[in-house]
């Protein structure tokens, strides 16, 4: 499985702190996921410079994004995924945030969606370092079986 791991965010694209969510992201996958392989970008808060990570991405079988999914004016994750996606897939966040907000009620201001782009699964987790390695392994469970129904091979 070949999945892209995309930090948004202007302060750790500009290097003024370092990214410690996409590296534990790609951690838990590694560990979770036999034969698992992470590409890692890090891109600021700009529409332009995340679809151009996104269109990088297309050749993985799945897109997961850190950060950028808040109340922040510039916080446009969701939007951008959401207007590349061909179709979303509302319960996957759906439960990332009623199984976060047993963790912390302020689960409910991210707004990270997910979808599917041609044969690639997207999902839009939020930036903090406790938030992704909660959600990832929430995810991790099935991320495979979501990548066969969206590649078409069914159960
Ligand atoms: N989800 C989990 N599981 N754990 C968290 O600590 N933090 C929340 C929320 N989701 C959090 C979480 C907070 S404080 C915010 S502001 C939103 O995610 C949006 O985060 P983002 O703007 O970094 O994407």
């Amino acid at each position: 499985m070949k999945v892209s791991v995309i930090t948004i965010s202007d302060r750790a694209s500009r290097g003024e702190y370092d990214d410690r969510s996409g590296p534990a992201i790609e951690t838990i996958l590694l560990a979770a996921i036999d034969g698992c392989v992470v590409t890692r970008y890090i891109v600021p808060d700009d529409r332009e410079e995340i679809e151009h990570a996104f269109m990088e991405s297309l050749g993985a079988d799945a897109i997961i994004t850190t950060g950028g999914t808040g109340l922040s004016p510039r916080d446009i994750t969701p939007e951008v995924t959401a207007d590349f996606c061909d179709r979303l897939i509302p319960g996957i966040a759906e439960m990332l945030r009623f199984e976060s907000f047993k963790e912390t009620p302020n689960a409910t201001l991210s707004r990270g969606t997910a979808g599917i782009k041609g044969n690639t699964l997207i999902i839009n987790l939020p930036g903090s370092i406790r938030a992704v390695e909660f959600c990832t392994r929430l995810i991790a469970p099935i991320l495979t079986h979501a990548i066969k129904m969206v590649a078409g091979e069914g159960h």
